[in-house]
């Protein structure tokens, strides 16, 4: 089982500037709650409650306020900085006195996952002993990420980082779990043309000694990221959206640590007087009090 997560919230963000000239792009509002609460959650929904926040010297003391050490989620968060961004897979280098050997999942601060089945395709993720697990996503961009295509049986074959020319739409989202060699692989790794430690070549070792598992996600899954003012907005659009609709909250660690059970409902009680009198606060009161079961 994988115990411990790494959300990676460095970067500059440029393509938010001037918003993030003087923040950090990963705790920009998504719709009620900053951004890195949706990776926050999604970890804490994989069962993982060790976790190491990566990001910049200026910004890291934010995080920290954000989230002291984390017990208030039953959990405990560290930190650590990434001084200049040299790449995803470079969060295995920093962390590696925290990750300690052991097998390590990795998250980008912008990323959004929300759907059904998600845990149990999370907890499945968690408890592979071996290999790394990475999820694709059908996109009409895929030249802006990292691409895995299939052969006829459907076995992944390759993965490409921003290819000119995908040769399939299925995009790698920003969440990635990895055996307890990882820190070792990372290391193997030399930057690539832009200069950056690629975590596709991470990706890339474990697929070419057939331990690359590549978990397709459903139409019924929603990934988005959200590093432009567009994207930013159609986040915050479709969180609104469920949200309203349902009653139900998207992306709220503290929700997600009392339903697995990291927190009481006393505690949650207490996360949600800390928000004060939002609509947020009172969702949590409610669930506390056991109204949406
Ligand atoms: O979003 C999924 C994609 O993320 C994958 O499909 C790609 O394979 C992967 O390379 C990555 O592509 P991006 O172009 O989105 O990477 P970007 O450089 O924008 O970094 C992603 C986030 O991580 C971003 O919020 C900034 C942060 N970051 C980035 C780098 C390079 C760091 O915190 N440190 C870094 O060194």
């Amino acid at each position: 089982m994988i115990k411990k997560g790494i959300i990676l919230a460095g970067g500059s963000g440029t393509r938010l500037h001037p918003t993030t000239l003087a923040t950090s792009k990963q705790l920009l509002p998504v719709f009620d709650k900053p951004m890195i609460y949706y990776s926050l959650s999604t970890l804490l929904l994989a069962g993982i409650r060790q976790i190491l926040i990566i990001s910049t010297p200026a910004d890291l003391p934010q995080y920290r306020r954000l989230f002291h050490d984390g017990s208030h989620l039953g959990i405990t968060i560290s930190y650590a900085e990434q001084p200049t961004p040299d790449g995803l897979a470079q969060a295995f280098l920093i962390g590696e006195t925290w990750i300690a050997g052991e097998a390590c999942a990795l998250v980008l601060g912008d990323n959004f996952i929300h759907g059904d089945h998600l845990s149990t395709l999370l907890s499945a993720a968690a408890s592979r002993p071996e290999g790394a697990t990475v999820f694709a996503y059908q996109v009409r961009d895929a030249e802006r990420y990292g691409v895995v295509s299939f052969n006829a049986d459907g076995k992944a074959i390759r993965i490409i980082e921003k290819p000119v020319r995908p040769e399939s739409a299925w995009a790698v989202t920003g969440l990635y779990f990895y055996d307890a060699r990882v820190t070792e692989l990372a290391k193997t790794i030399k930057p690539s043309a832009r200069g950056e430690l690629e975590i596709t070549d991470l990706n890339q070792l474990y697929l070419v000694e057939g331990t690359l598992h590549v978990e397709k996600l459903g139409r019924g899954t929603a990934w988005l990221d959200a590093g432009t003012p567009d994207s930013l907005l159609q986040a915050a659009t479709f969180v609104q959206t469920i949200q309203t609709r349902q009653g139900n909250l998207v992306g709220c660690p503290e929700e997600v640590a009392y339903r697995m059970g990291f927190i009481d409902a006393a505690m949650l009680r207490e996360n949600a007087k800390a928000i004060g009198k939002t609509e947020l606060g009172r969702i949590l009161t409610e669930i506390a009090d056991g109204l949406h079961p």
